[in-house]
């Protein structure tokens, strides 16, 4: 689900047939998809073991058959872009399987390439190899230097995009998990980037990048509380309510992580045991009134 404010959508595929795969882009550019994005990175075993997500980077001369017959079922007007990993283990990634994919993909019109820094047996474990991303920007730059790539893996805070952006030259950043409990890292990282081109301090400058002052987009616990309702109501608004507090229970602890700096308990125990739509709304608007006081008598 989308809406006008979701400017411009990107629908992603996944899969390695490329008839079915073609079949689909164009179905994506026909209900609306203004970008479409080929999965080479996922590392999940139901999608590997069909032979696609990261699966695609075992096979680099198929893949990029693949997406040349991709790139032509497609209008020109709408690009493809494609998202992938270091490559599927460690072997892969010295031999730089990354580099040599996002190259070959650029060669055939990929119009982005996204890059998450670590291969597929480390799944979401150990550290995030930027070095890793930036061998991939290196070698994409010197092919062609217009084609963004963005580096992706273990962003949490607006400091950590401008240390992605500074370690591997990567075009911009994406945000996956770093959001779930931080909706607000978007409006940051970017106002972040803004303020040290306005500045102009050197992104490598971690001292001069981590003093500028951010307050002013530091979300209020009303703001806070009202994207819990707003999350609450569209995922009601999409889905169903079952749905909706099945996903609260599941994810309270995540969901209180940013409020009164995490210190909730009794909001995310309400939030977790909530049985109908008004226990959530209840369990809110209390704590909005009564937070403070809730924890100071659990104290
Ligand atoms: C629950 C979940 C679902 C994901 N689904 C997709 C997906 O459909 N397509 C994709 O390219 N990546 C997917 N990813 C991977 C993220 O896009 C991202 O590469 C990964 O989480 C690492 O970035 P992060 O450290 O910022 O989370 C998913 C990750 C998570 C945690």
């Amino acid at each position: 689900m989308t809406n006008e404010l979701d400017r411009p959508v990107c629908m992603q595929l996944y899969g390695s047939d490329a008839d079915i795969l073609a079949q689909g882009a164009q179905w994506c550019v026909e209900n609306g998809a203004q970008v479409v994005d080929i999965n080479m990175g996922c590392p999940v075993d139901k999608v590997t073991k069909k032979d696609g997500g990261s699966k695609l980077m075992c096979d680099v001369d198929r893949t990029l058959s693949m997406f040349e017959r991709l790139r032509e079922a497609l209008p020109k007007h709408v690009p493809l872009t494609a998202k992938m990993r270091l490559g599927w283990n460690h072997q892969a990634k010295l031999d730089g399987v990354a580099s040599t994919l996002a190259v070959g993909l650029c060669q055939r019109g990929a119009a982005m390439i996204t890059v998450h820094g670590r291969t597929t047996k480390q799944k979401f474990k150990g550290e995030c190899d930027l070095d890793g991303i930036k061998r991939v920007v290196d070698d994409v730059r010197a092919h062609n230097p217009h084609i963004p790539v963005i580096g992706n893996g273990d962003i949490k805070s607006a400091n950590d995009v401008i240390a992605m952006m500074h370690h591997t030259g990567c075009a911009g950043v994406m945000i996956g998990r770093g959001s779930f409990s931080n909706p607000w890292l978007f409006r940051l990282g970017w106002a972040l980037q803004q303020r040290v081109i306005e500045q102009g301090i050197d992104l490598g400058n971690s001292e001069a990048v981590g003093a500028i002052d951010l307050t002013d987009l530091h979300p209020s616990e009303d703001e806070k509380l009202d994207m819990l309702l707003g999350f609450f109501d569209r995922m009601v608004e999409y889905r169903d309510s079952d749905h909706a507090r099945h996903v609260f229970r599941q994810k309270a602890n995540l969901l209180g992580k940013q409020i009164n700096g995490g210190h909730c308990r009794p909001l995310k125990n309400a939030l977790r045991e909530a049985k109908t739509d008004a226990e959530i709304y209840d369990a809110i608007e209390h704590w909005r009134t009564h937070g403070a006081e809730q924890l100071h008598i659990e104290l």
